[in-house]
């Protein structure tokens, strides 16, 4: 008797990926294809609840109606003319993060690390305008800004840094939430100091008040700028628009990205108007950046946001979240700490959290390991209060699981 095998679509998948994708990722063994608000369906016909977001950019979830109307009416009408022309739709964004952030322009380009690239180059021509050229940066130990070189000298990971060595020279990390530590830091020849109001990849550390506080003493003293990096806390995501207004910082430089397009790539620096004002025709520039598409998704989103009560659910959802969680986390004792605020949280395990990914898979939720040690969870905006109990309640058997192994 003779028996037959089939591939299953997995298998093909991952069998020409093997061959022909360049192999950076690590992936967990599934292949999503389709998606609902906060579930996602994988070539197996597997149900999933969806408490990553594809790294907190599925703001509004997925297969959102609008944002779908959004984009396919904007690609039968006119999807990229570059930015040698005028369109429409940048200016209306600008308008709107403007208003959200209080710095009054923008510069769209496609990614967060592109975002934060503008903000380290736009902190340099400041004092190169000035006529008083500073070189260094100053950025925070467990920080991640991104993998492009600029991004990538200001993110503190040797992991990720030291394969690309030498990156720009003149960056000092000094220990997160230290304030002495920065204060002794800074001097006369720092452009800038760049931190996450919540570092995201270095698992989810808000940063404490008395260390904005110091920040913001230490741009005072030395004249050195502040590039608020809100590519993972912004928009929505901690339940106010920027978490640096939480923290009560001034930033002269925001930059955006994840949430913004919805999944549609689109990132922006964001720029007070004191660096704004020493920028010049032709310093940075982009042939996608902030095309038609890409503006007519983030607008789609930035509605929602403010008037479609996106932010408020935030709020909402995220105490209900953040309860839960911690009553779950209460019951297993690999937990050591829950860290988090809106809808971005981490459990902080006493143990290298990676077995929870597989695990929380098997029970059908989609969560992430970051910093080795925690269970990063940055859900869609848009989740349910129901939505998010019965998501908890499968990381809760996920951890039961985990917790046997130990
Ligand atoms: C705070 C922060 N900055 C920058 C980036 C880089 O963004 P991207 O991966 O879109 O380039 C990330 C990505 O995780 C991030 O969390």
């Amino acid at each position: 008797m003779t028996t037959t095998t089939s591939t299953s679509a997995l298998e093909e998948i991952q069998s020409r990926e093997s061959r022909h994708v360049l192999q950076t990722y690590r992936r967990a063994p599934l292949a999503f294809v389709r998606g609902s608000g906060v579930r996602l369906y994988d070539s197996e016909g597997r149900e999933y609840l969806d408490l990553l977001s594809g790294i907190g950019v599925a703001s509004l979830g997925h297969a959102h109606e609008g944002l779908a109307r959004a984009i396919a009416e904007q690609a039968q009408t006119l999807v990229h003319t570059s930015n040698l022309f005028f369109h429409p739709l940048q200016g209306q964004v600008g308008e709107r993060l403007a208003s959200l952030s209080g710095l009054s322009r923008v510069f769209v380009c496609n990614s967060g690390t592109e975002a934060v690239e503008a903000c380290l180059k736009f902190a340099r021509r400041y004092w190169y305008t000035r006529g008083e050229p500073r070189a260094e940066f100053i950025a925070l130990e467990e920080s991640f800004h991104g993998r492009t070189m600029g991004a990538l000298s200001v993110t503190s990971d040797e992991h990720y840094r030291t394969p690309f060595e030498p990156l720009l020279p003149r960056v000092r990390f000094v220990p997160n939430n230290d304030p002495a530590a920065l204060l002794a830091a800074v001097s006369k020849d720092t452009a800038a100091i760049i931190a996450e109001p919540v570092q995201g990849e270095g698992g989810v550390r808000p940063l404490t008040q008395a260390f904005a506080d110091a920040i913001t003493a230490a741009c005072a003293t030395s004249g050195a700028l502040l590039i608020a990096d809100e590519v993972q806390s912004g928009l929505g995501r901690t339940g106010q628009p920027f978490y640096f207004k939480t923290l009560g910082l001034n930033p002269h430089l925001v930059s955006v990205g994840k949430a913004l397009g919805g999944g549609v790539p689109v990132g922006a620096a964001l720029i007070g108007d004191e660096v704004a004002s020493t920028i010049s025709y032709g310093d940075h520039g982009s042939t996608y950046g902030g095309n038609l598409l890409a503006c007519r998704a983030a607008l789609c989103f930035l509605g929602e946001l403010t008037d479609g009560g996106v932010l408020e659910n935030v709020q909402r959802v995220g105490r209900f979240f953040g309860e839960r969680l911690r009553a779950i986390a209460a019951r297993h004792s690999l937990v050591k700490e829950v860290r988090g605020v809106g809808l971005i949280w981490g459990l902080d395990l006493s143990r290298d959290a990676s077995p929870v990914v597989p695990a929380g898979l098997a029970h059908g939720v989609v969560v992430n390991r970051t910093a080795e040690t925690v269970v990063r969870l940055l859900p869609p905006l848009i989740i349910t209060e129901a939505d998010a109990a019965a998501a908890l309640d499968r990381l809760d058997a996920a951890l039961a699981d985990v917790g046997k192994q130990s």
